[in-house]
């Protein structure tokens, strides 16, 4: 894939804020909705490399381009390895991201959901959910950081405080919004606005492709609830695991709101 200069990847584990920071990216790209794009999904605003269910051609894509992706660092196009182009990271606690995929299996009518949560928890610790190991893949973008232009984002600090967050990327992408637009990206970007907007929130998807019969796509957007799902034992176990396989990062993951 040819990369231009101007391209913006927004890149994550999957459930770790990707339709949110689509949103946010497209309004800030479209000076939050001036351009007419209200009426155009996220999907099709940030198309993904990897599913491109609509069978774009991304080359005849006008500048500048917005694209999402959860591929691991090593499976992007080549050209960003040369800075061309630029990358937004966004990482979530994984504790978060396990309870929040363990619901987003019920959604995906191509998964067998005969999953109880005990059996999730050992398939996302292992890797073996879609989009791999979440320690493999946070390990690898940021152990790689300097190998590509990059701003790295937390759900948690997006959840905090959404215009500094708005604010990061615009300086980022080189953007200037004036205070107007920022706020209008902040209120569409909302968690209440979102849910609330079909083309943010997946509505416009096939039952095939999501069972939000099953459940909403936006389901809850809070920092912590794994709180609310996980035993003691098991959080005390993923620790263990977290400090095995990613404790000598210098990563600092926020748990709790
Ligand atoms: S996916 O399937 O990988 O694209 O999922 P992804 O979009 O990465 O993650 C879905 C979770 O993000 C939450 N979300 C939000 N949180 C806060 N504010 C806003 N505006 C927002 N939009 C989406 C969504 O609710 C999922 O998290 P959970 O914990 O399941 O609610």
């Amino acid at each position: 894939m040819k990369i231009r200069d101007s391209d913006v990847f927004l890149v994550t584990y999957p459930k770790s804020g990707t339709v949110w920071s689509q949103q946010i990216l497209s309004l800030i790209f479209n000076e939050g909705h001036r351009n007419g794009t209200e009426n155009i999904d996220n999907m099709t605003r940030v198309p993904w490399i990897e599913y491109n269910i609509h069978n774009m051609d991304f080359s005849s894509r006008p500048s500048p381009r917005l694209f999402s992706t959860h591929l691991p660092y090593y499976l992007m196009p080549r050209d960003l390895r040369f800075r061309t182009g630029k990358i937004i990271y966004v990482c979530r606690n994984p504790k978060d991201v396990m309870v929040s995929f363990y619901h987003f299996y019920k959604l995906n009518p191509r998964i067998k959901h005969t999953i109880n949560w005990e059996k999730f928890i050992d398939l996302y610790m292992s890797g073996k959910v879609l989009g791999g190991s979440w320690f493999n893949h946070v390990r690898g973008w940021y152990t790689h950081k300097e190998d590509f232009s990059i701003l790295f984002m937390t759900y948690e600090e997006m959840k905090k405080d959404l215009r500094s967050a708005v604010q990061k990327i615009c300086k980022f992408v080189d953007i200037n919004l004036n205070e107007e637009a920022i706020d209008t990206v902040v209120e569409k970007a909302t968690f209440k606005n979102m849910k609330q907007d079909p083309l943010a929130n997946y509505k416009f998807l096939s039952y095939d492709l999501l069972d939000q019969s099953k459940g909403e796509f936006l389901r809850k957007g809070i920092v912590g609830d794994w709180k609310n799902t996980m035993t003691v034992a098991q959080s005390e176990n993923f620790d263990k695991v977290y400090k095995e396989k990613i404790g000598d990062l210098p990563i600092k993951i926020v748990w709790h709101s």
